[in-house]
């Protein structure tokens, strides 16, 4: 053969692999409203970017047939390209070729680029569209996904993992997702559960939707499975590539640095009139990050979770933090189980990736009741001052109003090692709400008053005077500084360049003890 016929074969081939399971398959997928595995991947990289391994990797299986039925490539694409300018690797799986199912040389090809990733210290992404384990392949496919979520573990931490799920994602293939740093789902074409509908059906005897089930709505507002329920899969990657530019490509790397056109001594007045003079009037935590952060640049991770908190990155200054921001605007911000676990999360992947932390307070204290206590508020709470204790990069807390009891130790307090805490005047630092205290010091008292209401009104107001602000805890340098609210962001651009050269560490050990 003379090598223009060789290069014919070549060519050939390749167009053969970038058929995937050819022109019926690829149109039943359009007319489900998904793109192909390749035109994902297009969507994603920067022009000409991508550069494809293992095109020609077929399966080795000779059971059920499928000897007869190979496809180049094996049900997923798999490479590595840039992002913003930035290497990243890829896999995408395809699901016109047996339903993107896993099989041991589909398995062997994700393993091969998030091998490639650690070792050279660059983000992993996998486009999910899968059947889960190819069925005819048996357990050489489950050994597949295990060496795949040994991976995605040994690399958390390491290098950033994100995974969009664009179709099915069922049985243990859920497991890498859940293991990797983000998750987005595409609404109602993606779905992820343990068991689907009929199995549910057959055990507990609920009928359920595959989109009620594992829908992407779901998983982003109640099971928080999900950070990112979007609308369409160009939405979903373009949401993607707007977090990529706020995270580093590994833990040993600092986040990229964006040019910054807000100006970095921009005061707001607004901020000296944002906190009602009721207390227990809410604000919007969302319009102090607003005016904080350079303009535009909150990046709210998780938005429809738990939304007593908010959380996601920012740019400050051109560099990035992450944000953890009580919301009184949803349940006075009080603290509770979900809540706990999301912030936690967000504290622990910015601390593994070199990415500062500000945490804006203005919480009652942890939510009370039987629901709470008996799922967990006590482990779950211990988890996010877990996550703040442990966490070594740069903390600054401005507490713009409540900052009660064991809430206010763990929200990234001087105490767990928060490096600089700014108060604004309004602040209210105390063990509890004025009311509650008076009535539990002074219970004998006010029943014993002529007029118990005016007297619990009396006692209060002078609590309130006495403990409802920010000096006592300024006073003994339990917080750094009492700042006034319009210059909160020059104030945070400075302390952050003040600590950009912050180095802390926590005791030597195989691994601390998270409570899970
Ligand atoms: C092999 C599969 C497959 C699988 C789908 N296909 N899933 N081939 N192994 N797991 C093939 C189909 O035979 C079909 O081939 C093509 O993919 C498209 O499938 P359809 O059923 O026609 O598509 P659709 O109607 O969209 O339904 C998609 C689906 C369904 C809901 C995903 O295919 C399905 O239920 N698949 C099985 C899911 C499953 O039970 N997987 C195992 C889960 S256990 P042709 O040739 O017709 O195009 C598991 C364990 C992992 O994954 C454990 C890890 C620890």
């Amino acid at each position: 053969m003379s090598l223009e016929e060789k290069l014919n074969k070549l060519e050939e081939m390749r167009t053969k692999a970038k058929l995937g399971g050819g022109e019926k398959r690829i149109e039943s997928q359009h007319k489900k409203g998904k793109l192909t595995a390749r035109e994902r991947i297009e969507l994603l990289v920067d022009e000409n970017s991508f550069e494809e391994f293992d095109m020609f990797v077929t399966h080795r299986s000779h059971q059920f047939g499928l000897e007869k039925q190979k496809f180049l490539g094996d049900g997923v694409i798999t490479g590595c390209g840039k992002i913003n300018g930035r290497i990243t690797y890829i896999f995408s799986q395809d699901f016109t070729v047996f339903g993107g199912s896993l099989s041991e040389a589909h398995a062997e090809k994700i393993c091969k680029i998030m091998e490639m990733a650690m070792k050279v210290g660059a983000t992993v992404i996998g486009l999910n569209d899968s059947g889960g384990a190819r069925i005819q392949e048996g357990v050489v496919s489950l050994g597949g996904y295990a060496d795949i979520f040994l991976l995605n573990t040994l690399a958390s931490g390491v290098i950033p993992q994100i995974s969009l799920i664009l179709g099915p994602c069922a049985g243990g293939a859920v497991y890498s997702p859940a293991i990797t740093d983000f998750t987005f789902m595409t609404k109602n074409t993606s779905y992820m559960f343990v068991t689907g509908p009929n199995v549910v059906k057959t055990v507990t005897h609920e009928d359920v939707t595959s989109e009620e089930l594992g829908g992407a709505i779901v998983h982003a507002s109640k099971s928080g499975v999900a950070h990112f329920a979007c609308e369409n899969e160009a939405d979903t990657i373009t949401k993607l590539k707007q977090m990529m530019r706020y995270v580093p490509q590994n833990n040993l790397e600092d986040p990229p640095f964006v040019e910054c056109t807000d100006p970095l001594t921009r005061e707001d007045e607004s901020l000296n009139k944002i906190i009602p003079e009721n207390p227990n009037q809410p604000y919007d935590m969302k319009d102090v990050i607003g005016s904080i952060v350079d303009k535009g640049s909150f990046f709210e991770v998780h938005a429809d979770f738990a939304q007593n908190i908010l959380v996601g990155f920012a740019h400050l200054g051109g560099r990035s933090i992450g944000i953890i921001g009580n919301q009184p605007a949803v349940m006075a911000g009080v603290l509770d189980s979900d809540s706990s676990i999301k912030a936690a999360r967000l504290i622990r992947f910015c601390d593994a990736f070199n990415i500062p932390l500000l945490t804006l307070e203005d919480v009652p204290g942890f939510l009370p009741g039987v629901d709470q206590e008996h799922g967990g508020i006590i482990k779950n709470g211990a988890k996010l001052l877990y996550a703040y204790c442990e966490a070594t990069v740069p903390k600054i807390t401005v507490i713009t109003r409540k900052a009660y009891g064991g809430a206010y130790d763990v929200m990234n307090s001087k105490h767990v090692r928060g490096d600089m805490n700014y108060a604004w005047p309004t602040a209210e630092i105390a063990v509890m709400g004025s009311k509650g205290a008076v009535e539990i010091i002074f219970k004998k008292v006010i029943s014993d008053s002529d007029d118990p209401e005016a007297k619990l009104q009396e006692l209060t107001d002078d609590y309130q005077t006495e403990f409802a602000n920010p000096f006592n805890a300024a006073s003994r340098g339990y917080v750094d500084d009492v700042i006034e609210p319009k210059t909160t962001r020059p104030r945070l651009i400075r302390a952050f360049e003040m600590l950009e050269t912050k180095q802390d560490s926590n005791p030597p050990k195989k691994h601390g003890n998270i409570p899970l």
